[in-house]
């Protein structure tokens, strides 16, 4: 397999506006992110994958740019964006930008242009359609609730909007709307960006007609633009035009509803599209019907079934991420693991697991200390447009129930993983001087970054030992993968090998002993400990695992 620096690197996601504030508005800022530089540093991340920084009027956090090429006013200035990442490659730190091209904000120029008649010279940078029998053009349903379309007076014709109505749809069968793209990307490659995550890059192409999606409870019309007819010419153009320039560069596209087949594609090693993708399917198995905020319990062997067939089917032939959590996911500890008893050893067990597997690892804000979702009494405290949409249309219009949504969205909404990061155990956790634009969680007193640099047995020591040890191994990186117990719905076991030199994992995924008998071949024939989250021996036996127990060993055959 080609050696390349992203896959043997571990990517730290800043979400800007929670990260740090540096003067006392309330909103996090680039300044904020140069200030913490050697706390990840510390931690030892190769790359920063920063979430948008554009100017914004922030209909969706920045997820909805106005101008490519501007910073957002609240973050600061083009300057301070340099000095970053100046900063950051003075510490070998490499920096992904988002690059968020599905759609643009409604206060793009473009858009402004394009909406104003329908013989603009913009008007084909979107979407536009006539209404259908004096409604919308098709059954499509928006991420953020209702119809993906929105009507315009103007010009008497509706756009589409996959999200927010301030987020129009860019037309991407419009070859200048691919060439702005390419343009925007060297803007920032010349500016020095070392990759780019694209933001639902999966979502571009459009099926001819758009044709009415097939009746469901969750996102309907999905499989008229979830990696679609054209999307794979798309990234060949777009790595022909882009990519082919800057040999370094990396790229991670988002890619909800990807296949292992689609992956291959998208992120194979001979496929000149991207370099990896995040696929979806983990994150999803709680939603019913493919319903967000209907959700139900999963067992383990179904987790372990599909994190492990992404292990096993891109080995040798495309590039995985491993994620447990992002700005649209809630904390990995409070979903997979116990956010109260076993915070420390679960998130731990976590993170093991994620670390030894193959693919480039992300690290979301605030994993590394253990951060835990957020229970906010009223549906007021929300910030997020996805979940503010989902109660005004299901509690206020339907009138559903708002027990069973408010437990949902504690449970997997957004903000979640948007509250502040908590730094110290000052006022608001020490992210601002100021009122933070999204309460902290209350558990800041205990759960903070100063707290864990002062603990050697702290998450964030055992995150720093968990990314030196993987740089250290190549086992950890390229390995390839073998599972045990696949039925097991206590434990994940399972094997990695790379040229005769094997690591052995372990995890304990209940607050329960658990007995685990030791695969024959591997019995015996363990060197030495890689890591664990509680104290053990080299030597591995049959025993009794305690809980969220983890424990990592090399081995040769
Ligand atoms: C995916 C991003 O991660 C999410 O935060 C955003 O709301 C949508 N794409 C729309 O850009």
């Amino acid at each position: 397999m080609k050696r390349n620096w992203w896959k043997e690197a571990v990517i730290y996601q800043i979400y800007p506006r929670s990260f740090k504030d540096s003067n006392g508005d309330g909103i996090g800022d680039l300044r904020g992110i140069t200030e913490k530089l050697d706390y990840l540093k510390e931690l030892g991340v190769d790359a920063v994958w920063l979430s948008p920084f554009y100017k914004s009027p922030n209909d969706d956090n920045g997820y909805d740019i106005s101008d490519y090429r501007g910073i957002m006013e609240e973050f600061g200035t083009m300057e301070d964006f340099d000095e970053m990442q100046r900063e950051m490659h003075k510490r070998g730190i490499r920096l992904i930008v988002d690059l968020v091209v599905n759609h643009s904000s409604d206060e793009h120029p473009w858009f402004v242009e394009s909406r104003k008649s329908r013989n603009n010279p913009y008007r084909d940078y979107y979407i536009w359609r006539d209404g259908k029998e004096g409604g919308v053009p098709n059954n499509w349903i928006s991420h953020f609730s209702g119809s993906a379309w929105e009507y315009s007076p103007e010009t008497d014709q509706y756009y589409l909007h996959l999200f927010s109505r301030k987020q129009p749809d860019l037309n991407w069968e419009n070859p200048a709307v691919r060439n702005e793209v390419y343009d925007i990307m060297d803007f920032w490659a010349e500016k020095g960006a070392d990759g780019f995550r694209l933001d639902v890059a999966g979502m571009y192409s459009k099926r001819e007609g758009l044709p009415d999606g097939a009746p469901q409870k969750g996102m309907v019309g999905a499989e008229h633009y979830q990696n679609g007819p054209r999307i794979h010419e798309f990234f060949r153009e777009m790595h022909k035009n882009v990519m082919s320039k800057y040999p370094e560069m990396m790229t991670v596209g988002e890619t909800s509803g990807v296949t292992v087949e689609e992956a291959k594609k998208y992120a194979g090693f001979d496929t000149d599209e991207l370099s990896m993708v995040f696929q979806f399917e983990h994150v999803k198995l709680e939603y019913v019907d493919g319903d967000k905020f209907t959700l139900r319990k999963v067992k383990l062997p179904e987790f372990k079934a599909v994190m492990s067939k992404w292990q096993r089917e891109l080995d040798g032939t495309a590039w995985n991420s491993l994620y447990l959590a992002n700005h649209d996911q809630p904390r990995s500890v409070s979903r997979w693991g116990d956010d109260k008893k076993y915070r420390v050893e679960s998130a731990k067990m976590l993170y093991t697991m994620l670390m030894t597997m193959q693919g480039t690892p992300y690290i979301y804000q605030g994993e590394e200390i253990g951060m835990t979702n957020v229970i906010y009494d009223s549906i007021e405290d929300y910030q997020d447009i996805q979940i503010r949409n989902a109660w005004q249309e299901r509690i206020v219009e339907k009138g559903g129930d708002p027990e069973a949504l408010m437990n949902a969205i504690r449970y997997i909404g957004r903000d979640n993983s948007r509250t502040p990061m908590q730094w110290d155990d000052t006022v608001n956790g020490g992210f601002t001087e100021g009122t933070p634009w999204l309460k902290v969680n209350e558990n800041y007193k205990k759960i903070n970054a100063a707290q864990a640099l002062e603990d050697e047995n702290s998450i964030f020591y055992y995150m720093k030992e968990l990314i030196r040890l993987r740089h250290e191994n190549e086992v950890a990186v390229y390995g390839s993968f073998q599972e045990y117990e696949k039925e097991n719905e206590a434990l994940y076991l399972y094997n990695r090998e790379l040229d005769g030199k094997n690591l052995f994992v372990v995890l304990n995924f209940t607050g329960k002993e658990q007995p685990v008998a030791i695969p024959e071949g591997i019995k015996g024939a363990v060197s030495s400990l890689y890591i664990s989250n509680y104290k053990n021996k080299d030597a591995l036996e049959d025993r009794i695992l305690r809980p969220y127990e983890a424990a990592a060993y090399l081995w040769t055959k």
